[in-house]
């Protein structure tokens, strides 16, 4: 598995990619991978096995606080899940920040995305306290605006 930056002749593979991530990840628009790639290539990392592209992570550095990174979405390939793919992408971002000297990377999931807070609580990402508990993980009410709930996870660097 190679990883490597996301850049703009890959823009067009993270897409489909991301188009399989129902109901977990919507894919974003073309223009938008394109700007990621121009913006925050750095914090972007794609998954490459023989060619293919198996993973992709999008995330950035804050403007407002930059020792803090977000991680905006993660998306492995259904064929290629349970191989680690999530956990080399994650590092990578981890790596970066850990050069950049944050001290924060945080990101969300979906209330009942079990694959999702296994994979992040495996990282080492705690789960910050909620309002309530689906199947024993904290949810945040109207983390993301109103109606959209979610599990925030957060690891801290040292
Ligand atoms: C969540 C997701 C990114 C994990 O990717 P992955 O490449 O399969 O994860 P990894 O192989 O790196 O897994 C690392 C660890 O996470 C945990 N984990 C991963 N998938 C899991 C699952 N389905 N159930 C429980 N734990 C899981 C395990 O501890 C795993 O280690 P192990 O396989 O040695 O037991 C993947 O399932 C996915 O793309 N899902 C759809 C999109 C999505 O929900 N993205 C997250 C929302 S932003």
């Amino acid at each position: 598995m190679r990883i490597t930056g996301l850049s703009r002749d890959l823009v067009n593979s993270v897409l489909a990619l991301m188009d399989q991530g129902a109901p977990y990840v919507k894919a974003r628009t073309a223009s938008d991978y394109w700007l990621y790639a121009r913006l925050f290539a750095s914090t972007c990392p794609v998954a490459i096995v023989d060619g293919f592209v198996v993973g992709a992570v999008i995330a950035m550095r804050s403007q407002e606080d930059p020792s803090e990174i977000y991680i905006q979405d993660v998306m492995v390939h259904p064929d290629y899940r349970r191989e680690g793919v999530a956990a080399a992408l994650v590092g990578s971002v981890r790596a970066r920040a850990e050069r950049w000297g944050c001290k924060r990377i945080y990101l969300t999931s979906e209330p009942g995305n079990a694959a999702a807070s296994g994979a992040w609580t495996s990282m080492g990402f705690v789960n910050s306290p909620g309002d309530y508990a689906v199947n024993g993980v904290s949810i945040v009410r109207g983390f993301k605006g109103p109606g959209k709930d979610r599990a925030v996870f957060e690891l801290t660097l040292s």
